[in-house]
């Protein structure tokens, strides 16, 4: 992995109670002990009801916090959302933009998505704008024009200067949760594809400069291989991320890249 610095996000989804949730980031912390944060970066997202919870657990700086999701709007009248103030307030240090389960499952459109993301980072919080495209997108050999809109729409108006915000998640839909991974060759493809865009929407050296994760059912025993591509710098993980132990495993996986 080049200069990047490895980011790895645990993504809990709607799962964990308040204990779990507690006694999950208190697990991760106390497993990691003191030197893997200095190898890696590494983001929990927990449910928002938990963040607070999490963010006293978590306590030092080496391991942030994260929303799965955050308003387009500043304030006001928008009930059930959750404003970047507010994420900011609970302690947070990123938010995810553009998850699959929210583009796909609720709707979500590319335009909706790039105010998400420009209200995250003109709040001071990091932004993580998801991307992947669909099976029967895969399957027409759609791809690659799929997920460039994605990543361009999502990033429309944001400078350059911005790009030190912003890290991008490429999670293929149909290899969330379903135990599919995408071969690391196929994600070094599209990471490198992604890498290639940002180029030409912005310029080279800004390009390089962004992290490129990779999602959809990773797990300690894959983690390695994926880490190992070249455009790879970590990962978003969603069901290994519950487990504490496998959770730790695969930041060790994404750290030693940087390492070698
Ligand atoms: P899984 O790791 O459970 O496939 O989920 C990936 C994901 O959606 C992370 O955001």
């Amino acid at each position: 992995m080049p200069s990047r610095r490895p980011l790895v996000g645990g993504n809990w989804k709607m799962n964990t109670t308040r204990t779990e949730a507690e006694m999950l980031a208190k697990a991760v912390i106390e497993g990691l002990g003191k030197e893997l944060p200095e190898a890696c970066d590494i983001c929990l997202f927990p449910p928002f009801p938990w963040l607070s919870a999490v963010t006293d657990r978590v306590g030092s700086a080496s391991v942030a916090v994260g929303g799965q999701d955050v308003s387009d709007h500043p304030d006001g009248a928008f009930t059930g959302q959750t404003s970047a103030a507010m994420l900011l307030d609970a302690g947070c240090r990123m938010a995810l933009v553009g998850h699959s389960e929210r583009r796909h499952g609720l709707g979500e459109s590319d335009l909706v998505l790039n105010d998400k993301l420009k209200q995250a980072i003109s709040s001071g919080l990091e932004a993580m704008l998801c991307v992947g495209e669909t099976l029967a997108e895969r399957e027409a050999g759609q791809s690659e024009e799929v997920v460039a809109k994605q990543v361009k729409q999502g990033l429309s108006g944001v400078p350059a200067t911005d790009l030190g915000q912003i890290s991008i998640a490429y999670e293929p839909v149909w290899a969330i949760g379903t135990g599919r991974t995408a071969a690391a060759e196929d994600a070094q493809a599209m990471h490198c594809r992604i890498r290639a865009d940002l180029e030409n929407q912005y310029d080279a050296p800004s390009a390089k400069g962004v992290r490129i994760v990779y999602g959809g059912s990773v797990k300690p025993s894959n983690a390695d291989a994926i880490f190992a591509q070249p455009d790879v710098d970590g990962g978003l993980i969603g069901g290994a991320s519950l487990d504490a132990e496998g959770f730790i495993e695969i930041i060790r996986a994404a750290a030693s890249m940087s390492a070698s």
